[in-house]
């Protein structure tokens, strides 16, 4: 990619004024003049609460600057507050955790965060069902109406379990991220690499009940971000364990989506939609980036190194706005296909994206 270094000066500027202007604040999205929300008193457990303060540190690992650390360190001390509510704990502790705490112990050894980080696995590694093998999603408000639901995002937690073993030199947490990597390799991919967003399980038995179309267009479509988040999340199994079942596994998944990479290079919500439906999702285009450059790295085809080239040339050149004045830098990302509102800014779209880049240039820190 040309101009891939002028293109990193460029937002790590913008990031440091976006950095001054938002300090105190856990942005989640941008309103229509590009100035972030704040999620603090809105849900300080909600699930993109990391993503961030990952950013803050991403860009801190390219060229340290006191005001990046500050801001992703205050809001990982936010985070407490989340690790105190059992409710708000989900298996979303992975995004949540690796990106701050994680990533503060990367790059400055803080013992706080490797405490916060071992407390948040702990919590993950108890959500696993041993009858389904499979680590729970979501809460409910209590009626167990949840506690069969598993989902394809959470491969990117996983590294969370990988990481508490590796600190504790305790095998259980990697045990249980292998038994539930094992579990969405036969239950979530299907024969033509596609997958599932959610499988339902009865929890009782580990039987397969439903797999629902989630947040994608219906049973059976390809919801993009969950193929995003196969891609990257078995590449990341098989980084921390060396299983080549995985690698194989996210090479299938991420042979379907480049298959149906439209020729705009622009991802669309899910694969099976219209053509005619303009509704995107700029974040499962730079996750899937992220996944396909270490997927190239890991199996030298540079087919893969390629395709997230034009995933992140089409979003540089057609869907990033540099202008400092504002705090978003993707501007069409989408939740999910059925929601009122599409190809707006969230801040993990924003994330992936600068992580990829950096990737690209051979700048990024492993965070996950
Ligand atoms: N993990 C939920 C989502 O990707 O929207």
């Amino acid at each position: 990619m040309h101009d891939l270094n002028i293109l990193l000066e460029k937002i790590y500027e913008k990031t440091l004024k976006a950095a001054e202007r938002n300090l105190h604040k856990i942005p989640y999205t941008a309103d229509g003049n590009g100035n972030f929300d704040d999620m603090t008193d809105i849900n300080v457990c909600w699930w993109t609460n990391g993503f961030w303060a990952g950013m803050l540190w991403q860009l801190y690992g390219y060229r340290e600057n006191g005001l990046l650390r500050e801001g992703a360190e205050e809001i990982e001390a936010k985070l407490d507050r989340n690790l105190l509510d059992a409710g708000g704990m989900d298996h979303d502790s992975g995004f949540k955790w690796l990106l701050t705490s994680g990533a503060s112990l990367t790059l400055t050894g803080s013992r706080a965060s490797r405490n916060r980080l071992l407390l948040a696995a702990d919590n993950l590694a108890g959500r696993f069902n041993l009858m389904g093998k499979y680590i729970r999603a979501w809460n409910d408000s209590g009626d167990g109406r949840n506690a069969g639901l598993a989902i394809i995002d959470c491969m990117m937690n996983l590294p969370l379990l990988y990481r508490a073993s590796e600190l504790t030199n305790d095998p259980r947490y990697r045990f249980i991220a292998e038994a539930h990597a094992h579990t969405a390799m036969e239950r979530f991919v299907r024969p033509d690499g596609s997958c599932e967003h959610i499988v339902v399980f009865d929890p009782e038995t580990g039987t397969v009940v439903d797999k629902p179309g989630g947040q994608g267009m219906g049973p059976g479509s390809a919801w993009t971000r969950g193929q995003a988040w196969g891609i990257y999340g078995f590449t990341l199994s098989w980084r921390h364990t060396g299983n080549m079942d995985y690698l194989d596994t996210a090479g299938k998944i991420a042979d379907f989506f480049i298959a149906h990479i439209p020729a705009s290079g622009l991802i669309p919500v899910d694969f099976m939609q219209d053509t005619g439906c303009p509704w995107e999702d700029g974040i499962a285009a730079a996750c899937a980036a992220c996944g396909l450059l270490e997927l190239g790295r890991a199996t030298g085809e540079e087919r893969y190194s390629m395709a997230a080239e034009r995933l992140l040339t089409a979003l540089w050149e057609k869907r990033c706005d540099l202008d400092p004045a504002r705090d978003n830098l993707l501007t069409h990302c989408s939740v999910a296909y059925h929601d009122a509102r599409h190809n707006f800014p969230i801040v993990y779209g924003d994330y992936f994206f600068t992580e990829a880049l950096l990737k690209l240039a051979g700048r990024e820190t492993f965070l996950w």
